[in-house]
């Protein structure tokens, strides 16, 4: 699916994030499962990741980042058309997240809706929020990424505990009377065959025909790491190649690359190959794992945080997740 620049512009008004007070780091999970700091860290890159404690929820960190992200946005969350909330671990499926979000911050009048595509959630959302704005059928969107998926993973399974850490991350998209500002490339993928590489069984009937020998018990979930890995990878590239030549950009016409946190190597490979500027790919798994949803606007509120992206050249934003979904985004700042 590709978007080519119509109607109005958008901008991103404000973002915020929203992380668990509790650091877990490798060394710490040395004591709960047969692992080490050094296999981690080789073969992920992360050093440590935010675990909710039993006050922290999807709901209380979600809502904590959009609050961050009105604050810095100047808007008031009255004005807001449209609440979209990322994730796939909310602790409610009735109401969604996001109706409850709404009825915290004050968005009275907003849509709500909750959106299940995993890792690439939060890239659907500002896709379909950027779209929606454009043609101008809502003026301003919050897209809030968020998980608590420390709970849902068993930890004597040291190839899933290991990865996964808590966190939320919001934004809030507004209309801008410059077109050229927004989305000028997008895309958003799926392919169901796959669906079976990563999900979370609640009944033996979930279980599919085959997976019955896997030893992780129901209600955690169930990753066959080396097939997501291998699709991963792969995607990933595609992802960015498409991109560019869809814009017709050159890897340095880009000011930065704000990649799904998933390993470091599924990063670093993509930097190898289609020989990518290092410096401006951004990394933070190091600090708070594989977030899932909450991955992409944690990068992005550190990095307008830290003001590295600014107006100029676009940013491109790729994710990939369970279902196996994945999705891409190139934005003029
Ligand atoms: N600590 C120590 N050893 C571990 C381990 C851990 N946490 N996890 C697995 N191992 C061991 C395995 O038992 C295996 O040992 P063996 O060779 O004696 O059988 C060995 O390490 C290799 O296991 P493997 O599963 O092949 O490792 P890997 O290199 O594929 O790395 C992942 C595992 C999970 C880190 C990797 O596959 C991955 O990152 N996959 C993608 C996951 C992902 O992105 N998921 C979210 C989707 S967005």
């Amino acid at each position: 699916m590709t978007a080519v620049p119509f109607g109005r512009g958008v901008r991103i008004a404000g973002t915020g994030r929203a992380v668990p007070a509790e650091e877990l780091t490798n060394k710490d999970l040395e004591k709960i499962v047969d692992t080490s700091d050094e296999w981690i860290q080789q073969r992920t890159g992360i050093k440590a990741r935010r675990r909710a404690n039993d006050s922290e929820t999807v709901f209380s960190l979600g809502r904590d980042a959009l609050l961050k992200a009105l604050a810095h946005s100047g808007i008031n969350a009255s004005d807001l058309d449209m609440i979209i909330v990322a994730s796939v671990s909310g602790e409610m499926i009735c109401p969604s997240t996001a109706a409850r979000i709404s009825e915290a911050v004050g968005a009275d009048e907003a849509a709500v809706f909750d959106l299940a595509a995993a890792c690439s959630g939060f890239l659907y959302g500002m896709n379909l929020a950027d779209t929606m704005i454009r043609c101008g059928r809502a003026k301003n969107i919050a897209v809030i990424g968020v998980e608590v998926l420390t709970r849902l993973v068993d930890w004597s399974d040291r190839s899933v505990s290991i990865i996964f850490g808590d966190g939320a991350g919001a934004a809030i998209f507004t209309a801008d009377p410059d077109p050229s500002k927004g989305c000028i490339h997008q895309t958003m993928h799926g392919d169901g065959r796959l669906w079976r590489t990563l999900y979370h069984p609640k009944l033996d009937r979930d279980v599919p025909a085959g997976d019955e020998a896997n030893p992780i018990r129901l209600g955690h979930l169930r990753m066959h790491g080396r097939e997501i890995y291998k699709f991963a990878v792969t995607r990933f590239q595609e992802a960015i190649r498409e991109a560019l030549d869809a814009t017709g950009m050159k890897v340095d016409d880009v000011q930065q690359y704000i990649c799904h946190q998933s390993n470091i190597r599924i990063i670093e490979s993509a930097i190898e190959k289609l020989q990518l500027p290092a410096d401006r790919v951004y990394i933070n798994i190091d600090r708070y794992g594989n977030t899932s949803a909450a991955s992409i606007p944690i990068c992005l509120d550190e990095l307008l945080e830290a003001k590295t992206i600014g107006p100029g050249k676009p940013i491109i934003l790729v994710a990939f997740g369970a279902g196996v979904t994945w999705a891409s985004c190139v934005w003029n700042m």
